[in-house]
Order: structure tokens, then sequence, then C-alpha cells
């Protein structure tokens, strides 16, 4: 298979002037700036193969200033004397700002990332932007409680009056990963925001640009200086130094399980608080029992969308014995149709994975699985003028000790075994060090419930496959990951809670 790359030009004015306005900056006390040593690196449009941009190089000396500011906005009269109303029309005006420049945002993802535009423009950037809607009204309605209390040693003709305050955590280190970088930033900002914190964002090295346009929109939305900064450059460094940093009061990290090992490790010295959002093997189960005209193209979008580069996918898919073939054929159908190609062209449905490094792993993946017996019923392939390109894949006769079957590959890659029933289902969804997602299929409700009760994940569809909203609380059971993002346990990770017990 060839793939045309024919239109990798963006057409909104505003991608054109980010791009051709020269190197990125790291913003401190909101003022942008190169790295402390003049240091720089590159990125890439992994389709095309086009140089995009430089950034600064950030050193540990540059997150050492970024946490300072961070650190003197926290308490400055500029963020904390702000009203929690006029916290949440800033936040509302900054999701107002993501909304009017939607085209250019999605261009710039796609460029960066390589996912298709249709992707960005009508599923992640809006999506962003309703992180800041939906963390805003949270804003005037962070309450404490009011405790009546048994202690009965007061003085004579004394009463205890006992209540608690919700306090800003403080500083947060927010670190991103590739895959889904503006709408990861948005997670990590909203509700940190809401809170009252301050941060030093420190986005993925391969796709930075989105979040350094979405910093510079929240300016112009108002946010005072210092109470976001960005640092751009490698995990090894600033994403080390910023998780080992004494005055980062907590890190919300999402990204591999390996990278989040490291930082349980780097916190220990101030005891950070940490929210981990890492990787996942997610399983989807189809009873005998599905509709089909769902399950197929759920369970389908639900692997091959951003070319499987999502910590939901669906990569293991339990069929019933009595369906396994229909599934086989059904999704071997729907990953043929499925156009490759530019994000930018309009005809695109997937793009390439994120650079060659990718798709060399998830390449890696398939060449390891055929040498130990596993079938190719579709795809397979590695493609482009730059191998970024990988076909959606659906693979059978996978051993449950296979690295196909354990590891996060993050590609457009599936594999499906039959069961024969439901306590078998459930033994191999739950066979897994992951808990990040699932889905099960099946128009029998009580079996639906039973099932979504016995699989051990954070988040369980019911005949539908990633589906997500800011409401929706998102977190990792197991080595998936600690903490929520999102819903009312997504600001609570942000927040400390204070008792007040007095004798009055
Ligand atoms: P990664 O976990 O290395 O990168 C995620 C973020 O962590 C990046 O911003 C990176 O700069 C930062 N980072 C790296 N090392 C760090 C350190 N020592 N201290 C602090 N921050 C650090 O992920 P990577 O290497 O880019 O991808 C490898 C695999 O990880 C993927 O193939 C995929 O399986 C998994 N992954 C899972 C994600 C998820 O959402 N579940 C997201 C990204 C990757
Ligand atoms: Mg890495």
């Amino acid at each position: 298979m060839t793939i045309a790359i024919t239109t990798p030009e963006p057409r909104s004015l505003g991608a054109k002037a980010f791009l051709a306005a020269g190197p990125k900056k790291i913003l401190i006390d909101g003022i942008w700036r190169e790295a402390g040593d003049g240091r720089r690196f590159e990125s890439f449009d992994p389709a095309s193969g086009r140089l995009l941009a430089e950034l600064a190089q950030g050193t540990a000396e540059d997150v050492d200033e970024a946490v300072a500011s961070a650190r003197r906005a926290l308490t400055s009269r500029e963020w904390q004397g702000l009203t929690p109303s006029n916290r949440g029309k800033l936040l509302w005006k900054i999701a107002e700002l993501i909304d009017a420049h939607v085209e250019e945002l999605a261009e710039l993802e796609t460029l960066d990332q390589g996912k298709s535009y249709k992707t960005g423009r009508f599923g992640e950037i809006p999506a962003s932007a309703e992180q800041f809607r939906y963390f805003a009204g949270f804003c005037t309605k962070i309450l404490g409680t009011t405790i009546p209390t048994s202690i009965g040693y007061q003085p004579e003709g004394k009463q205890i009056f006992a209540y608690t305050t919700r306090e800003p955590i403080g500083v947060v280190a927010a670190i991103t990963p590739w895959n889904s970088p503006m709408l990861m930033a948005a997670m990590k900002l909203a509700p940190a925001l809401a809170a009252g914190c301050t941060v030093v964002l420190k986005p993925a090295e391969e796709t930075s640009l989105t979040a350094i346009r979405l910093v510079e929109l929240m300016l112009e939305a108002g946010l005072p200086k210092g109470v976001v900064n960005l640092v751009s450059g490698f995990g090894e460094t600033v994403g080390a130094a910023l998780t080992a940093h004494p005055d980062v009061d907590k890190v919300a990290f999402t990204g591999s399980t390996e990278v989040g090992k490291l930082i349980v490790g780097a916190a220990q010295g101030n005891l950070k608080k940490l929210t981990l959002e890492l990787g996942g093997k997610s399983p989807a189960i189809i009873m005998p029992d599905a509709d089909m005209a769902l399950a197929i193209p759920g369970v389908a979008r639900g692997i091959f969308s951003n070319s499987g580069q999502v910590c939901v996918a669906g990569s293991r898919v339990y069929a019933h014995r009595s369906v396994h073939d229909q599934v086989v054929e059904g999704l071997s159908k729907a990953a043929g149709a499925l156009t490759l190609g530019h994000g930018l062209d309009p005809a695109t449905d997937l793009g390439p994975l994120v650079n060659r490094k990718q798709a060399d792993r998830v390449a890696g993946f398939i060449a390891e699985g055929r040498a130990e017996g596993a079938e190719i019923a579709a795809g397979g392939t590695q493609h482009g003028e730059f191998s970024t390109f990988f076909d959606p894949t659906v693979v059978t006769s996978v051993r449950p000790d296979m690295r196909l079957m354990r590891e996060e590959i993050f590609g457009p890659v599936v594999a499906v075994t039959p069961f024969d029933d439901v306590e078998e289902a459930i033994a191999f969804a739950n066979d897994s060090p992951y808990g990040l997602a699932g889905s099960v299929w099946t128009q029998d409700l009580s079996s639906a419930h039973r099932l979504a009760a016995r699989v051990k994940a954070g988040t369980i569809w019911i005949n539908c496959h990633s589906y997500f909203s800011p409401e929706l609380p998102k977190g990792g059971h197991r080595q998936s990951g600690w903490g929520y993002e999102n819903g009312a346990p997504g600001l609570d990770n942000y927040l400390e809670t204070k008792t007040v017990c007095a004798v009055i």
C-alpha cells in the first residue's frame, strides 16, 4: 500500500502564523524565553517528515525558576485575590478562546501528532474547551462542612465548633503524554486552576505545540502571570527535575506505567501527592446475544481511533465462541475500510503514529507475536515514506502469556480470543496487571451490570467503548494508576481538607 501525502499545509491563518513565528519558548513568570543554556530541540510532522518547529529545551535550572514562579503566584493578590466567581469566569473565557481557535488548534494537533483532523476538530479540541467549562462551575462550589462533634471534655459552659475548609494543594507539576496532547493538558490545567493551584506544565517532547498555544490563549484570557508556567523539554531532564523538586506539592501525570513507577520513587523526598494515569490493556467482552450492528463498529472504534494511541484502547477482545468468527470477520472488514493518510487530508481516518520509534515498536510486537504462533486476520504492515504508518490490525491465536496480550502496544492492534462461558470471559478479562477500562457487549441488562461489577477496571462501558466527558471520573485500578481525573473526584485531587476545631 502507498500512502499519498497530498495536503500537508495548514489552512487556518492561526496555525500558519504560529508555525511561522519562530522557535517556541519556555514560559516563566509570564515571560516567554529561551532555555537557560539556549539549547533547542525539534518537532516534526510524522506523516510528511517536515520540521514544524524548534523548541526551547528546558533544564533543571529552568524548572527551579518555573517552580519559584508558581510558588510566588500561589499567594499573589492577582490569583488568590480573585473571587471564586471571577476564577470561574476566567476558566470559561479560556474555553471560549479554545472554541474560537478550534480549526487552528486541530490543525496544529494533526501536524504535530499525526491524528486525523476530524479527531481534533470535532473531538479532542472541543472536549478540551469542555474541560474548562465543567471545572469553571466548581469554582463557586468548593465547600467545607460544619461537623457536630461528640467531644465531651471542653471546659464547663463552653461548646465545640468544628468545620472543614478546602485549600488548593499548592504548586502542581503537570506532565502530559503525546497521544492527545491538548486534551491531556486541559484535563490537568482546568481542575488545578479551579482549585486555586498554580502549575508548571511539561508537555510531551514529541508533541508540545498545542500545549504552548493553549497557554498563550490562557494568558490572552487574562490568567495572572506565574499561575501557569510551561517548561518544554525531555522527560529525563525536565520531567525528572519536576517530580523530584522539593517545592512541588503534587504531580499530575499521564503516561507509561514504567515512568509512573519512576515518579513514585522521585516523589518520595517531600512525599508529593500523586495522580497517575498510566497504561492499560483494556478488554472488550462480546456476549453471544450482543447486538452485532452496535458491537462491531463500537469495538473497532474503541481500538482503531487515534491509531490505537489511546490509554483505554480496547486491545483485548473476548468474543463468545458462537460469535468469534463473525467478530474477527467484522473487525477485519472495519479495519480494511479505514483510510490511512495525512491527517489534514479530509479523506483520512487514521494518520501515522506519533513517530517512527512508536511505529517500529508496534511492528516489533507483531513480528514477535507471529513468531510465537499468532495469526494476522487483517493488516499487520508498517507503511509510509518515514515508516510512521501502521495498518489497523486484527490478530487471532494469541496466547495469554504472549507480550502481544500482556503489554500496552499503543497502536492499532487488537487480539481476538474466543471464550466458552462467562466465568472464562471474566478470568481472561482480569488476567492483566492493568485495570484502566473495559467494555461489555450484551442485550441482557442483568448480565451487563453483573459483568460490569466483576471486571476489574476504573471505567466499564456497556454497549459502547471510549465514551468520555468531564463529568465522568476516570482512573486506573491496579497498575493503571492512582487517583482520578474528571468529575468531583478529579477536583478533590487538587484540594486539601483542613479541619478547624474550636472551643467557643
Ligand atoms: P512516557 O511515559 O515516557 O512519556 C509520558 C510523559 O512523561 C512525557 O511528557 C515524558 O517526557 C515524561 N517523562 C518521561 N520520563 C520521565 C521521567 N523520568 N520523569 C518524569 N517524566 C518523565 O511515554 P513514552 O516513552 O513516550 O511512550 C512509551 C509507551 O508508554 C507507549 O508506547 C505507551 O505504551 C505508553 N504510554 C501510555 C500513555 C497512556 O496514556 N496510558 C501515554 C503515553 C505513553
Ligand atoms: Mg519516553
